[in-house]
């Protein structure tokens, strides 16, 4: 059977080869110190994991569900809007999600003709590429580089192809450079995307992953953003709750309501538990967040500290859990990843599989306990990896 062209023009999925290359090692018995996949290693607030326990028991939690969600996990993303990033939302600007992935995909579904252009900073998160392509659309990669802090330079990029994008994507602090954009980068995407009468899509699933008090805003908080943006939040990274699938969209009426119309057809949205359980999460006021913040520093510090023993001279990121690592010479990410499982039985994301301008990198998410990460280092040193002479 022929698979539907939308598949084929996808391009290569480096990390299932990845996959393949631990499943590989791990059958010849190595124990691998697997830092490749951005999964959060903290768990959930006891609150969430006990009112979903509680919502299990209740009969109406196990039918379908309204398209329109729960109406009280909507005022708590209202509330939570507010109080986190300042933002003056209505309920019918929120929608719930089966993870931001979910959504980002799928609102692109929503908007995209076949030819259509989609701007993307890269390297990037792979759904900001791929979606666009199993859409039909074409992805127009903005470079983004280690000189310009991993900001695209939006004024580089020529009236004719902007004036023909339907989309800009972006998402700060990004995965997979964690990298953080300014106020003035968000005001200028606004004023950008209304110029060339482009949606502008914010994907803030690290929202809450920063440290040393750098707090990243919300697009939506950018005066008049409202007119162009839909932005997309995650309760994974935040509180933990990867597994659990549940996010939420926030932003533009009408947008909203296109995505609506899109996941009516799709989907009846998450487990109504697990939205019972994010409500809970979205409604805490203790220091969750502030530990949360604190475990992942630490570990970003054990990591940075024990790469620069071994030549490496990296700058400790600002937000999300990841570090992005230049390979030493005579290697490619690709090569790298290997030389590191085989040698160290060390597992990293080649930064190719971010996108071309990830070559020459790989991604380090620091999702593993702090023992560990430790042992990842001398691992790498017993294997005598360093970066420079
Ligand atoms: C930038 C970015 N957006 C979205 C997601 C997906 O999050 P969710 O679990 O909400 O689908 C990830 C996961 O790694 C991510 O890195």
């Amino acid at each position: 059977m022929e698979e539907a062209q939308r598949l084929a023009k996808l391009p290569t999925y480096v990390f299932a080869l990845l996959d393949k290359l631990k499943a590989e090692e791990r059958a010849k018995g190595k124990e691998l110190i697997d830092l490749t996949i951005g999964s959060p290693s903290h768990l959930p607030p006891p609150e969430v994991v006990d009112t979903f326990v509680d919502a299990l028991k209740v009969q109406a939690n196990h039918r379908y569900f309204s398209f329109e969600g729960d109406p009280a996990f909507r005022s708590a993303v209202v509330e939570w809007c507010r109080r986190q990033y300042g933002l003056q939302l209505e309920n019918h600007e929120v929608m719930e999600l089966i993870g931001s992935k979910e959504g980002i995909v799928h609102f692109i579904f929503a908007y995209l003709n076949p030819g259509d252009t989609v701007l993307v900073p890269t390297p990037c998160y792979p759904a900001h590429y791929r979606g666009p392509i199993l859409a039909g659309g074409v992805p127009y990669e903005l470079p983004t580089v280690e000189s310009n802090g991993y900001i695209p330079d939006l004024d580089m990029i020529d009236d004719s192809i902007a004036d023909k994008a339907k989309m800009l994507i972006i998402s700060y602090p990004t995965n997979p450079t964690a990298a953080t954009a300014t106020r003035e980068f968000f005001e200028k995407a606004v004023r950008f995307a209304k110029k060339h009468n482009l949606i502008l899509l914010h994907d803030f699933a690290y929202g809450e992953l920063y440290f040393e008090g750098r707090k990243p805003i919300s697009c939506l908080s950018i005066p008049g953003a409202k007119d162009v943006t839909i932005e997309f939040h995650s309760l994974s990274k935040t509180f933990g709750m990867a597994g659990w699938r549940l996010g939420f969209a926030v932003g533009n009426a009408g947008l909203i309501e296109s995505l609506r119309k899109m996941k009516t057809n799709l989907d009846y949205g998450p487990f109504n538990a697990t939205v019972k359980a994010g409500t809970a999460a979205l409604k805490m006021h203790n220091g969750y967040l502030d530990n949360m913040r604190a475990t992942y520093q630490k570990k970003r510090d054990i990591i940075v500290e024990g790469l620069s023993e071994l030549g490496w001279k990296l700058k400790k990121p600002l937000a999300t859990f990841y570090l992005w690592v230049p390979v030493p010479s005579g290697f490619n990410s690709m090569s790298f990843t290997e030389h590191l499982i085989h040698k160290a039985e060390v597992a990293v994301s080649p930064g190719i599989g971010f996108g071309d301008l990830g070559e020459g990198y790989v991604r380090f998410a620091l999702v593993d306990t702090d023992e560990r990460i430790r042992q990842a280092v001398e691992r790498m040193k017993k294997a005598g990896i360093r970066y420079g002479g």
